[in-house]
């Protein structure tokens, strides 16, 4: 498979897909894959062609965790300097919205990267798990923190502390899943609700989700303060007057980004 092949990706109008595509591995997510999918995302930053953005795997794997392989032959120290370290922290930085479709196996670094989407619409048969435990080792990609803030800290803790894997439903039941569908629907329903969100008005879009991201990090109080200046801020938008004109003249909104 060459490097191009790991990660697959379709663009319809605003609205890029990522499809991780190693089907031989269940998706794991070795060094090229991971660094392809932080490039790709980098750019789709920085392209106002693209509004949002899915990520997937098929319908057996979503991604089965990091490359068991790969990690066999690293150390702590090449653990450290690794350019996964910088891939990781590129995904998770992505500022357009993020959506992943999740079929199958979602486990360890995979969930973690499912969790660094903005939310996860699965398939009725996904599986969840954090199974690192089970190999001597822990999450190293958001597993223990992000998870935390998905289900709760009991919740967690039991998936970490047991490596148990959870099915699609006990996952919305925990809130780690916003929406179960037939696996064969699960992209389309996620590509759906993405070219919905890439319609609004974009720089409300970015402002939402850095809000809403932050609400984790920032006591109450600051996030009020930082949610009342990002208010203010897109008040000054070209695109929030468009908005207001167009509800008021019973049409629809044409943004400009601006
Ligand atoms: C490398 C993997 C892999 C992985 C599966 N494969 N998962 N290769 N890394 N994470 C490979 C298998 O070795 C096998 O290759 C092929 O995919 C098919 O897998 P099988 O095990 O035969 O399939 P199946 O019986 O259907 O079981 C599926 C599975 C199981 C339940 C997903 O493969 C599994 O438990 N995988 C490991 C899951 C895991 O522990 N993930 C956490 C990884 S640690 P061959 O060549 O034998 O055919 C991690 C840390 C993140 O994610 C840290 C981030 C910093």
């Amino acid at each position: 498979m060459t490097e191009a092949n790991l990660l697959l990706e379709q663009q319809k109008d605003a609205v890029l897909t990522l499809q991780l595509n190693r089907p031989e591995a269940h998706n794991a997510l070795n060094t090229q894959l991971l660094i392809n999918l932080a490039q790709r995302l980098r750019q789709a930053d920085a392209d106002h062609h693209i509004k949002a953005v899915v990520i997937t795997g098929n319908l057996k794997s979503f991604a089965a965790g990091a490359d068991i392989k790969e990690m066999a032959q690293q150390n702590a120290i090449t653990l450290h300097q690794d350019a996964r370290v910088r891939a990781w922290s590129d995904i998770s930085a992505f500022s357009k919205p993020m959506l992943a479709a999740v079929n199958g196996f979602c486990l360890g670094g995979g969930c973690e990267l499912a969790m660094c989407a903005d939310y996860i619409i699965a398939g009725n048969n996904a599986k969840f798990g954090q199974p690192e435990i089970k190999l001597g080792i822990i999450p190293g990609a958001g597993g223990t923190q992000r998870l935390v803030r998905y289900v709760g800290q009991a919740r967690a803790m039991q998936m970490v502390l047991t490596g148990n894997i959870i099915n699609a439903d006990q996952a919305e039941s925990y809130g780690l899943v916003t929406q179960i569908c037939e696996p064969q629907q699960t992209l389309i329903e996620a590509q759906a609700q993405a070219a919905k969100i890439a319609a609004h008005a974009p720089l409300a879009v970015r402002m939402a989700k850095d809000c809403v991201k932050r609400a984790n990090d920032l006591q109450l109080s600051q996030g009020l303060t930082f949610e009342r200046r990002s208010y203010c801020l897109v008040s000054a938008s070209d695109d929030r007057n468009e908005g207001i004109n167009a509800f008021l003249e019973k049409r629809k909104p044409n943004y400009t980004g601006n």
